[in-house]
């Protein structure tokens, strides 16, 4: 099945055919990773630039890693790199990075629906690397992945999701992605950080945390975003973390296959204790390592339209 989407912008716009298309095609690609020589020739000749206004470690490296893999050359701009700083402004500086022909543009940025903005004034495909509290898209599907591996469907498991929901992208593309594919996801976290829309979106929502540990097959922790909190949203991480962060003595009500996720970086001893981080039922490092098969199957999959158009192109041409 051909992927005629231009952008990869979020999972509220994808339908479940895409969604499990964009899985099968990591499923397929992750095999390279594992490989003496972890390249191959897809994407040669393409060129990705990454656009990266906002911190990242695993996103920003793993989009890096995945486009090398499929051969593509790459070229990164951060916030603090580019003309920006001497006040270009945002589309200035995309309408001159367009003139340079690149393929693909991978983008994070503070405010939401940056990607989209861009998106809608570039033939070049755009790919949203988060953006502000709106959506994580590669995220949610390196999630789903890793909940497909370790449990074999997410169609009928409950997924609880964990902590300052208000600020997580990540949590929003889930909550979406994962309710397609037919979980069932409840929500956690004290009512200052519990989004305003969470019902609209299909989520349920419980209060204590103990009540909700034992029905769920997996557990997704998320980090406190003190960075996106314009005012004091707990009375102090101490209460957070005694009232809502996973540790080893919550877990024993947990079922004995749950599984643990956290899309990092880790607040630790925050949400998430060390021993659970590193214990047994953690799949934190899992996602890290499906994060590469996904995100080189969403160039992969963007690489292909762009190669069918060129090719179109040149048969109208000749
Ligand atoms: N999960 C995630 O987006 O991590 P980074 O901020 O390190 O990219």
């Amino acid at each position: 099945m051909p992927f005629k989407r231009k952008d990869l912008l979020g999972l509220r716009d994808l339908t479940v055919e895409e969604i499990e298309h964009i899985l099968e095609t990591a499923f397929s690609l992750k095999e390279i990773n594992t490989r003496s020589i972890k390249k191959v020739p897809t994407l040669r000749g393409k060129t990705v630039v990454h656009l990266f206004y906002e911190p990242s470690t695993r996103t920003r490296t793993s989009f890096d890693i995945a486009a090398k893999r499929l051969s593509a050359d790459t070229y990164s701009i951060t916030g603090s790199s580019s003309s920006m700083v001497k006040g270009e402004t945002f589309l200035d500086t995309l309408k001159n990075l367009e003139a340079m022909s690149p393929d693909i543009f991978i983008i994070r940025h503070s405010s939401s629906g940056a990607p989209h903005r861009l998106a809608d004034r570039t033939p070049i495909s755009v790919v949203n690397a988060g953006d502000g509290m709106h959506e994580h898209p590669s995220q949610g599907l390196l999630d789903m992945m890793t909940i497909l591996e370790k449990k074999r469907r997410i169609d009928g498991l409950t997924v609880l999701i964990v902590g300052d929901i208000a600020h997580s992208r990540v949590a929003r593309s889930n909550i979406l992605g994962l309710q397609k594919l037919g979980a069932r996801v409840v929500a956690c976290a004290p009512p200052t950080l519990l989004p305003v829309d969470l019902d609209l979106m299909g989520a349920e929502i419980c209060p204590r945390i103990d009540d909700a540990i034992p029905h769920a097959d997996v557990i997704m922790v998320l980090r406190l975003q003190k960075e996106r909190m314009q005012q004091m949203l707990l009375p102090s991480l101490r209460e957070y973390s005694i009232r809502y962060g996973i540790n080893g003595r919550r877990l024993e009500r947990a079922r004995k296959d749950v599984i643990v996720m956290h899309p990092g970086p880790i607040n630790r001893g925050v949400e998430l204790s060390p021993e659970v981080a590193d214990g047994p039922h953690s799949a934190i490092l899992d996602q890290v390592s499906n994060g590469v098969a996904v995100r080189m199957a969403i160039l992969y999959l963007l690489g292909q339209r762009e190669m069918s158009r060129a090719s179109a192109t040149r048969e109208e041409t000749a």
